[in-house]
């Protein structure tokens, strides 16, 4: 069985961009690969996170993903911070990654903004780390959404270099998992951006705990231009904003844009997006509701989490203490 591992900041709440990139797929994997899933709270602190709002958005984090369908009886699910391996490995790619390969980031030019002299040394080797965090189970198979394939792309060249510099063939190749519909969620008032979790304007996303009102509200007031629905996928070309609710709607109704296209085309958005909200509202209630009782009780979600860590310990740990050896520490 081939071996995945994804990891999720527990920057916020996760939106349907998170869920249609990638939380859908990590939940289908469970079926026929060998699953690891972690909260990346490493990663998060790379950008300033409120102590208590990282302990409960982790834990909110962890609800959101069982109710998702995340299985702990078949999935490792647990808390980067709490396997060590991660950032051992972390280390030794900080010392494998070029700082030229590190430049040419979008993510980190996106995040770091205007005042690049300002980010954190930890966003800047935010990509080594998540190298590591997939190297230290010699995963093979990564689900993510579109804007990863470059950090995947760099997993690769750090992984391929240290196996060139020690001589060995020890880390396999790392296949990126990409859907088609909707690997790249939008935002709702801007076409042109991403969805995410940590926009400061909630109108921006649908995020997974918002309730039907919420929901309608925001599908509503979505942006979109005049022009009636086309009845084909060729007529969304240069209209981000309707290809956007086309592709939210495709991915939340398990079809494809071709489909959506020939049942609503021709109608104005107005009808279009009652019908999106309907679907939205469908598809998350039941998550919403699930999300809420797994969060009553604290004791066990930590739980969940304990045993997902022990069994990742028990696969990284001897992966990393022999990357150790190899790089010639006296392990
Ligand atoms: P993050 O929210 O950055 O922790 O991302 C967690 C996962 O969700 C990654 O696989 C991302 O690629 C995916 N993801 C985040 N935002 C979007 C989006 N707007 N559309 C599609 N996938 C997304
Ligand atoms: N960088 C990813 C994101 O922001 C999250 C992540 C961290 C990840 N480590 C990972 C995804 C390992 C896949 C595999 O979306």
């Amino acid at each position: 069985m081939q071996r995945v591992l994804s990891g999720i900041q527990p920057s916020g709440i996760p939106t349907i961009g998170n869920y249609l990139g990638a939380i859908r797929q990590w939940v289908a994997l469970q079926d026929t690969h060998e699953c690891l899933f972690c909260i990346v709270d490493l990663h998060a602190i790379t950008s300033f996170q409120d102590p208590a709002k990282l302990r409960a958005q982790t834990l909110e984090m962890a609800a959101t993903l069982l109710a998702c369908g995340i299985d702990p009886a078949r999935s490792a699910l647990f808390a980067q911070s709490a396997v060590h391996a991660h950032v051992r490995l972390g280390w030794i790619f900080n010392c494998i990654a070029r700082l030229g390969w590190l430049n040419r980031m979008t993510q980190f030019k996106d995040k770091a903004g205007k005042d690049r002299e300002a980010a954190s040394a930890g966003l800047y080797v935010y990509p080594n780390l998540m190298a590591a965090d997939i190297a230290a189970y010699r995963a093979t198979r990564v689900p993510v959404g579109d804007d990863q394939r470059q950090h995947l792309e760099l997993a690769n060249d750090i992984c391929e270099k240290f196996n060139h510099d020690y001589g060995v063939d020890f880390f396999p190749r790392i296949e990126p998992l990409i859907l088609g519909e909707a690997a790249r969620v939008m935002s709702l008032r801007d076409g042109t951006r991403k969805m995410s979790k940590s926009d400061p304007s909630d109108q921006s996303r649908i995020n997974l705990t918002d309730d039907a009102d919420a929901i309608a509200q925001k599908i509503r007031r979505a942006r979109t231009d005049p022009a009636p629905l086309p009845s084909e996928p060729a007529g969304l070309a240069e209209r981000p904003e309707a290809r956007n609710l086309v592709d939210i709607y495709a991915g939340m109704a398990g079809t494809d844009a071709a489909a959506v296209l020939a049942e609503h085309g021709g109608r104005g958005f107005g009808a279009f997006k009652d019908a999106l909200a309907g679907l939205l509202v469908a598809r998350l209630a039941p998550i919403t509701a699930e999300t809420t009782r797994l969060l009553a009780d604290e004791a066990h979600l930590r739980e969940v989490l304990a045993g997902g860590a022990a069994q990742a310990r028990a696969l990284a740990d001897p992966i990393v203490a022999h990357v150790e050896r190899l790089v010639g520490f006296l392990a």
